[in-house]
């Protein structure tokens, strides 16, 4: 029984990212609760999967770092659901994981493209219909790695330093405006993005979490849903922590 049914009766979502990992567990906490999503993603086959296991959802497969197809899909997607009232972005990649002075400038270029400058064009696609209704819940998902830095990771570290100050920038702009927009900063949960990265490097993240273990993509979705929901209404630009007690601040 999910103490929380009902919680999103009447609100749509989009979700970037939404075919795995952490977009989907949101994804069916938000179906659980009552609330109609659109999923955006890369991956078709990933796309077609999480629809399924949602009993249908309306999907957009792009690219997030195509700003064009980025804004075609806010306007599919708000004919679609008929608005929309939460934007979850959560599409990211890792990156090379090597030194800075050895960092491939395709890998430099490819990380912010999509961790940073695709999560700004999804902001800037979605806050119009926010603002039309004079109502929005914006949840971007950053990392610990924005706030403390990861060696060997410095593109996504920096995409991700990016993410934060890019919400509460933007959630300074929308204070007042009925459109809430806040930042997450997970430590490392487990979720397919994990193979993009040396085991040694999944190891080093472990071991700087005081509880000693991997984080769930439930955990931190449970903390999306509160940002994303209407209780959330006297906090914005803020970031929110689920880091196993990685970040105290
Ligand atoms: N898993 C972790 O340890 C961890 C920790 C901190 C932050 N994060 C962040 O959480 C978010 C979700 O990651 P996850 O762990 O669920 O990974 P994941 O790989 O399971 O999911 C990411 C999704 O984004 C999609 N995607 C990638 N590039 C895209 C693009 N250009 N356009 C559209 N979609 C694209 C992928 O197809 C995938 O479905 C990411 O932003 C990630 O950086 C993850």
């Amino acid at each position: 029984m999910n103490a929380y049914a009902g919680r999103f009766a009447g609100r749509s979502a989009v979700i970037t990212g939404g075919a795995s990992g952490l977009g989907l567990a949101v994804a069916r906490r938000l179906v659980a609760e009552g609330g109609r999503v659109a999923l955006w993603d890369l991956n078709p086959d990933q796309l077609a999967l999480a629809a399924n296991a949602l009993g249908g959802a309306h999907t957009e497969q792009l690219d997030v770092s195509d700003a064009a197809a980025v804004a075609r899909a806010a306007d599919a997607s708000a004919a679609a659901l008929g608005t929309i009232d939460i934007l979850i972005c959560s599409a990211g990649i890792t990156g090379a994981t090597v030194p800075v002075h050895e960092f491939p400038l395709d890998s430099w270029a490819r990380v912010i493209d999509i961790n940073l400058n695709g999560l700004f064009y999804c902001c800037r696609a979605v806050v119009p219909h926010m603002l039309a209704n004079g109502y929005g819940r914006i949840v971007n998902v950053a990392s610990v790695a924005g706030k403390e830095g990861n060696p060997n990771a410095s593109a996504y570290s920096a995409s991700k330093a990016g993410v934060i100050g890019f919400t509460k920038s933007l959630g300074k702009e929308l204070a007042g405006k009925g459109v809430i927009a806040n930042a997450l900063t997970p430590a490392t949960f487990e979720s397919p993005i994990l193979s993009q990265l040396p085991p040694s490097q999944v190891e080093y993240m472990r071991s700087k979490i005081p509880m000693g273990r991997l984080g769930e993509a439930e955990e931190s979705a449970a903390m999306i849903l509160f940002m994303a929901s209407e209780e959330c209404s006297f906090t914005t630009a803020s970031t929110f922590d689920t880091s196993g007690g990685r970040t105290t601040y």
